[in-house]
């Protein structure tokens, strides 16, 4: 039986975040079933330059990704669609990041609001107990945006903020290199085996120098 990760993008800055997970995700042979929604569309063609559009969804995603999607595993849903699969617990899936997340997307899934089907598929997976990762990216916060967080960790969810380490790649760490490391933890803590960064080894220095690639690690 198939059974996809969700990875559902919200419309927070950081849509290579998005991209990065969901490239982790296919390279690792996972089938991915995306939802976009309607402000994501905003940030992508704010980020990127190109735009997301339903019908052509898998031509504009492997423009945003930068690769050849003809043999992946790939379902695409439209955020506005409530009678998709993921909408329901019966639907098989595995889990679901919700990468980036907005303080919208943090505050609706907190309340079970499910105002478009990347709130309720996230909703769905926190109720089946599956593995949610939200990755929220705002700052500052509010009290509330706190408040939203804490009751997602209380649901169930991983609050993974969008906080790279700079111990991978040291202080002169590459945009891509903090992007890889989010992603990185956001595979982790779905279970999904990744070589985005490099981990931490017990060794001062180690990741500054370059002693050892992340494909070693
Ligand atoms: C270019 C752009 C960047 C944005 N960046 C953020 C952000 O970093 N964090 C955030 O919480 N909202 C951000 N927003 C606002 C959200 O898009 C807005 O709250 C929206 O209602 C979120 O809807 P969604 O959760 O359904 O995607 C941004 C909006 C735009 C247009």
């Amino acid at each position: 039986m198939r059974r996809p990760w969700v990875v559902g993008v919200s419309g927070a800055s950081g849509t290579p975040y998005a991209a990065a997970v969901i490239n982790g995700l296919l390279d690792a042979g996972a089938a991915v079933d995306l939802v976009v929604s309607r402000a994501a569309r905003l940030t992508i063609l704010d980020e990127t330059g190109s735009a997301f559009r339903d019908a052509h969804w898998r031509d504009d995603l492997g423009t945003w990704l930068g690769r050849d999607l003809a043999a992946a595993d790939l379902v695409h849903w439209p955020a506005g669609d409530l009678a998709a699969g993921p909408s329901s617990g019966s639907y098989p899936v595995r889990g679901m990041a919700v990468v980036p997340a907005s303080t919208a997307a943090c505050a609706g899934i907190a309340i079970g609001l499910s105002k478009d089907l990347l709130q309720r598929a996230a909703e769905v997976n926190l109720k089946e107990r599956r593995p949610v990762v939200v990755v929220p990216r705002e700052t500052p916060v509010t009290r509330s945006h706190l408040e939203h967080l804490i009751a997602l960790h209380d649901a169930g969810a991983v609050v993974l903020p969008a906080s790279p380490g700079f111990y991978g790649a040291g202080a002169s760490a590459t945009a891509r290199q903090l992007v890889d490391f989010v992603a990185g933890k956001v595979l982790d803590a779905l279970g999904v085996p990744h070589s985005l960064f490099r981990r931490w080894a017990g060794e001062l220095g180690a990741g500054r120098d370059g002693r050892e690639s992340a494909d070693d690690a």
